[in-house]
């Protein structure tokens, strides 16, 4: 790989992305949007190597959204095909390189097969140290949200905590993404400017990338070119040019 400017001790900490464009990518080459999935399945796959290859500790990926149980039947199932396989086929490979495998969203909305393979992924990679992935399935920001409320209402109604204590770390220590730093870097292709109910609270300072790529074009070298253009960023968290010395990491619970 060639890293072409990298620094090494400035990369993100946590890098998550919104891969869109799948779609448009098969349609542009005369072909069903399902081999658009499966050609974006090997840009998963060049994400999760260079980022374990760099030394990246967290890639969250948007993979599934609740809104997405609204494409046609076919789609859905030729997704969750797709993911599957994609789970079998890479755990041992997890396995390997100390990659452990996270799932945020509402997995009970998952097939039974899916959500088989899903689990044992994930348990089979929970000692892993290497680096982290999210994958991110049926998920809503706003779910996440809506849930985290429920989770403190219940706390307030038990008398476990007073209404004076929730505060913002309470508050992302309710989220599924509890124990993850909040992304330093938000990548999202094929040029759309919206979130798309992805992490809403989990973002407040976090660098946005927004690429004209397509998701399936999105290899070594586009990831290369977001991490360099993040490296170029001057990141202030509301402060001034002068008061900051070194680019910074996250603000909250970022290591
Ligand atoms: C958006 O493209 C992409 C998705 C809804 C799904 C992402 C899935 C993959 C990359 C493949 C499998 C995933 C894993 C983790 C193995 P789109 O269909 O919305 O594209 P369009 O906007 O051009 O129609």
């Amino acid at each position: 790989m060639n890293l072409k400017g990298l620094a090494k001790n400035r990369l993100p900490g946590h890098v998550a992305i919104i891969m869109d464009g799948n779609g448009r990518w098969a349609r542009l080459r005369g072909k069903g949007r399902i081999e658009g999935h499966r050609r974006g399945r090997a840009s998963v796959r060049t994400v999760v190597e260079m980022s374990r290859r760099l030394g990246i500790p967290y890639l969250s990926l948007y993979a599934f959204s609740t809104e997405n149980w609204l494409r046609p039947k076919e789609e859905v199932h030729a997704l969750m095909d797709l993911l599957e396989h994609y789970l079998a086929v890479e755990q041992p490979k997890m396995m390997r390189h100390g990659i452990r495998l996270l799932a945020i969203g509402d997995k009970s909305r998952l097939p039974d097969a899916v959500l088989r393979t899903l689990e044992h992924a994930v348990r089979a990679t929970q000692h892993n140290t290497g680096m982290t992935v999210v994958l991110a399935l049926s998920y809503s920001g706003r779910d996440d949200i809506a849930r985290m409320v429920q989770g403190i209402a219940r706390k307030v109604r038990d008398g476990a905590c007073a209404v004076e204590d929730i505060n913002e770390e309470m508050i992302s220590g309710h989220m599924e993404t509890k124990s993850i730093p909040d992304p330093d870097l938000l990548i999202r292709t094929s040029g759309e400017m919206r979130i798309s109910n992805f992490f809403l609270w989990q973002i407040p300072y976090t660098e946005l990338y927004i690429t004209s790529t397509l998701w399936p074009d999105f290899r070594e070298a586009e990831y290369l070119e977001a991490l360099l253009e993040f490296q170029r960023r001057r990141r202030r968290f509301g402060r001034t040019d002068e008061q900051i010395g070194e680019p910074l990491r996250s603000v909250g619970r970022s290591q």
